[in-house]
């Protein structure tokens, strides 16, 4: 039988959407991204800040949280992390430094923080995936994702670069204590693209209402989770740090609102373990990312997603691969128009 290409099925390279071609490019994207950084082209400013403030919109505000989290907690330099469209109502607005995280480099509200900080005489730097890109233009200094061009709405590959040049970043800050763990990011990213996650996709799309619950430096990464959900799959997803719930979402809770939750060795595995047990009691069923024989976890747990044992931070990037995974395979279930949703654009140039 003939087989006919289009350009379409020629740039997807054999993939049905732009999305799922950008997800599987990640194993090259974080390793480049994350030798993209080296202590030469480390900016200055990074290496003497006292205090840092992040600024970024949608998917780059979650990888600046991932960033206050883990710069925090390495090397004890405080961050503060603002909404780019927020962040001109502050009245207490500097840090040392001030990062723009914004994918196309273009996006309004993260460009006007960076002119707020240049007129404040403030040190900025841009991470951007767009060489000459107005943030480029702006910024004193510039550090480059290398992801290539994303075709797709939903950003995927660009955050998994954005996360991995500010682990980098944190890396090179802490005297280069995660090098090692960094070196296996590739591989682990690789050997999770094609975990089976049929039963969640099936759990999920036929939900209204999803529940991302994580804690520490996996808020954010539920946060991005929940985004991706939203955005392909128009599943309303909601992400909560798992200690708020008792705050008010814990009324919502029903056996129609499936959790999504990771619980992975770690500081946070014993509160979280609790916290999961607890809405298991209200009967939501309860998809948990976590290791596979965790005894515990199994017990609780209607659907397991195993990731695999690792460093936090190589942990962080897995989990996000699978919930861009998860996000993609409901979307595509549901026959949603994965790579164009509806009401949304790549690149957000007006406030
Ligand atoms: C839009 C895109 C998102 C992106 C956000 C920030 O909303 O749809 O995927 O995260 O803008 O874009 P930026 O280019 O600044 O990272």
């Amino acid at each position: 039988s003939e087989i006919t290409w289009t350009q379409d099925t020629v740039m997807k390279s054999g993939f049905p959407h732009f999305m799922l071609k950008e997800i599987f490019e990640q194993p090259d994207v974080i390793h480049h991204a994350i030798h993209s950084i080296t202590e030469e082209t480390l900016p200055q400013s990074l290496l003497n800040a006292n205090s840092i403030m992040v600024v970024g919109c949608g998917s780059s505000y979650h990888a600046g949280m991932i960033f206050r989290y883990l710069l925090e907690s390495a090397c004890g330099i405080p961050v503060r992390l603002e909404l780019g469209s927020e962040y001109k109502y502050s009245a207490v607005p500097f840090n040392d430094v001030i990062i723009g995280v914004s994918q196309s480099g273009e996006t309004a509200d993260t460009l006007a923080a960076i002119k707020k900080g240049i007129c404040n005489n403030v040190k900025t730097v841009a991470v951007t995936n767009v060489l000459n890109s107005s943030i480029t233009r702006s910024a004193h200094d510039t550090l480059l994702m290398h992801a290539g061009p994303e075709i797709s709405v939903a950003s995927s590959k660009s955050f998994i670069a954005q996360v991995g040049v500010l682990m980098q970043v944190i890396n090179l800050l802490a005297g280069g204590t995660c090098t090692e763990a960094l070196s296996h990011a590739r591989q682990a990213i690789e050997q999770i693209l094609i975990t089976d996650l049929s039963k969640a996709v099936d759990l999920c799309s036929n939900a209204e209402h999803l529940f991302y619950v994580g804690r520490g430096v996996f808020y954010p990464v539920m946060m991005e989770g929940a985004l991706k959900m939203k955005e392909i799959s128009y599943i309303h997803a909601e992400a909560y740090a798992a200690g708020e719930l008792k705050h008010g979402p814990f009324a919502l809770l029903s056996p129609q609102t499936p959790v999504i939750a990771v619980c992975v060795p770690g500081t946070a595995y014993e509160v979280m373990l609790g916290n999961l047990k607890e809405m298991k009691s209200r009967g939501t069923p309860l998809i948990a990312l976590g290791i596979q024989d965790d005894i515990d976890l199994n017990d609780i747990a209607d659907i397991l997603i195993p990731v695999p044992e690792a460093h936090p931070w190589i942990q962080v990037l897995t989990t996000t691969v699978l919930l861009q995974l998860l996000a993609y395979h409901t979307a595509d279930s549901l026959g949603r128009e994965i790579d164009m949703p509806r009401n949304l654009a790549k690149s957000v140039t007006v406030e």
